[in-house]
């Protein structure tokens, strides 16, 4: 009898090897290989039509083709709504409430045609329970309850569905792999199939996938190559705002994020963020800036706090919470070198409110003010909104769209805005809001606290 072949796969990074390894030599992963039956290839697999070159000029777009999930969040992430056979990945931490959004996705598209639900983790006892509860109500909405992929792939021939929710990928199995479900094997197949069925009958698919303990999707870099659009539903669980944001999409800018809060009756979509972001923000305390930050194409005032206070130990302490750890350090040395205040021996915590993470050089100045804030104790007046990016020897660089982000704080009621000079060039401002220009660091401290 001919011995069956197996091969080692990595559950982090899906490289195989014929031996199993400590370590994986591609993601240096310890632990990570697994056996795996290989299987013998059934035919290679073709595309549903086949191609044949065309003249680019020739081909039609579809740009107009874009369906509105009914969620206007939602359509914001994905680039303007959903495009017809994309394949759209959603992960997230258990718990976030990915199935309760893409629950309440399929039942606005269920008004617009059929649409499929396939649920492996829960019941449909379960997800109709939760229905109920969200309001989901739509006619056309099936729920499935199946976990073998043939399955599904017969019901949905069967039903036809316009759109499809398979929640989630890692609990779906095919029976052409005898691996386990959730290993790389079985999620690559099962998603390489479904992106079959999504781009052969042109079904918009949403994919939900569960995130590793280090937050990238199981089963994780090959899922991601194949389908269409990454989203990320993400948020700290001690908040009700959720962010979804995209880090892939062949069809839109990766830029854009969308808001939503979790309440009793499901999420709601936050059309204002600045406003909710901003309404526990204590006033005249020091340490707390407000930042216009550019989300994509919008701007969102956000609060960022920062708290120095001497330090107990030889080491203090060093924490950044919702913006980058390193990025803390460098404008902590400037502001030691450049502006001669003296942080050494602080223990310093930075810290985003409302759970957000930011990633842009515009918070730099922000940062430096709520950090000499909170050292001096001195509060920054409420009415100002500071942003501008920081060099190396303290000079403030200009930074991408200030027209919006003045437009923004003044429609929120701030009265000043502290920005580069750099920045200032053609901008009219708003009525009521007087603009600041500046060159260097130094000159912030003596135009914010005095
Ligand atoms: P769920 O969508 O099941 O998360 P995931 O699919 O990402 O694992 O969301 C579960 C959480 O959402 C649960 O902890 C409770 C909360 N939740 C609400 O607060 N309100 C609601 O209406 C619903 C349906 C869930
Ligand atoms: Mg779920």
């Amino acid at each position: 009898m001919a011995r069956q072949k197996t091969f080692f796969t990595c559950q982090q990074c899906g490289c195989q090897s014929p031996k199993w390894l400590g370590k994986c030599p591609d993601c240096n992963q310890w632990n990570t290989l697994v056996e795996e039956q290989s299987q013998p290839q059934q035919g290679g697999r073709a595309l549903p039509t086949p191609g044949k070159p065309q003249k680019m000029a020739e081909i039609t777009s579809t740009a107009e083709d874009r369906v509105s999930c009914g969620i206007a969040e939602f359509d914001r992430t994905l680039g303007g709504g959903l495009v017809p056979g994309s394949l759209i990945l959603v992960g997230g931490d258990p718990g976030i409430g990915k199935s309760t959004l893409l629950l309440q996705a399929i039942d606005k598209l269920a008004q617009k045609g059929t649409a499929l639900y396939v649920t492996a983790e829960e019941s449909t006892r379960q997800v109709k329970l939760r229905g109920e509860r969200l309001g989901a109500t739509a006619e056309n909405l099936y729920l499935l309850a199946e976990t073998s992929l043939e399955q599904i792939r017969k019901r949905i021939t069967e039903l036809k569905p316009d759109y499809l929710v398979i929640d989630s990928i890692q609990t779906i199995f095919t029976n052409s792999i005898e691996s386990a479900p959730g290993s790389v094997s079985q999620v690559r197949e099962c998603a390489g199939q479904l992106m079959l069925v999504a781009k052969g009958e042109g079904i918009p698919t949403f994919l939900v996938g569960h995130v590793t303990k280090d937050g990238s999707i199981a089963g994780p870099r090959v899922l991601e190559h194949m389908v269409d659009t990454v989203l990320y539903f993400e948020g700290d669980p001690g908040h009700p705002y959720r962010i979804l944001r995209a880090v892939k999409n062949r069809f839109g800018s990766t830029n854009e994020i969308g808001v939503f809060e979790m309440c009793e009756s499901g999420l709601r979509e936050v059309a204002n963020p600045s406003e909710l972001f901003l309404s526990e923000r204590p006033e005249k305390n020091a340490g707390s800036v407000v930042v216009p930050a550019m989300e994509g194409t919008r701007p969102i005032l956000i609060e960022l706090q920062a708290l120095v206070s001497t330090s107990s130990f030889g080491t203090p302490q060093r924490t950044a919470i919702g913006i980058d750890h390193k990025r803390m350090a460098l404008l902590i040395a400037i502001l030691d070198k450049k502006v001669e205040l003296q942080l050494a021996g602080q223990d310093i915590f930075v810290n985003v409110a409302g759970g957000v993470r930011l990633d842009e050089p515009a918070l730099d100045l922000a940062t430096i003010a709520a950090l000499a804030s909170s050292h001096l104790n001195r509060a920054v007046e409420a009415q100002t909104v500071i942003f501008g990016e920081v060099g190396l020897t303290g000079e403030v660089r200009a930074v991408s769209q200030p027209e919006l982000r003045i437009k923004e704080a003044a429609r929120l009621g701030f009265n000043r805005c502290i920005l580069p000079q750099g920045s200032l060039k053609n901008i009219k401002p708003p009525k009521g809001m007087t603009l600041v220009g500046i060159r260097h660091a130094r000159e912030l401290l003596d135009l914010v606290f005095n």
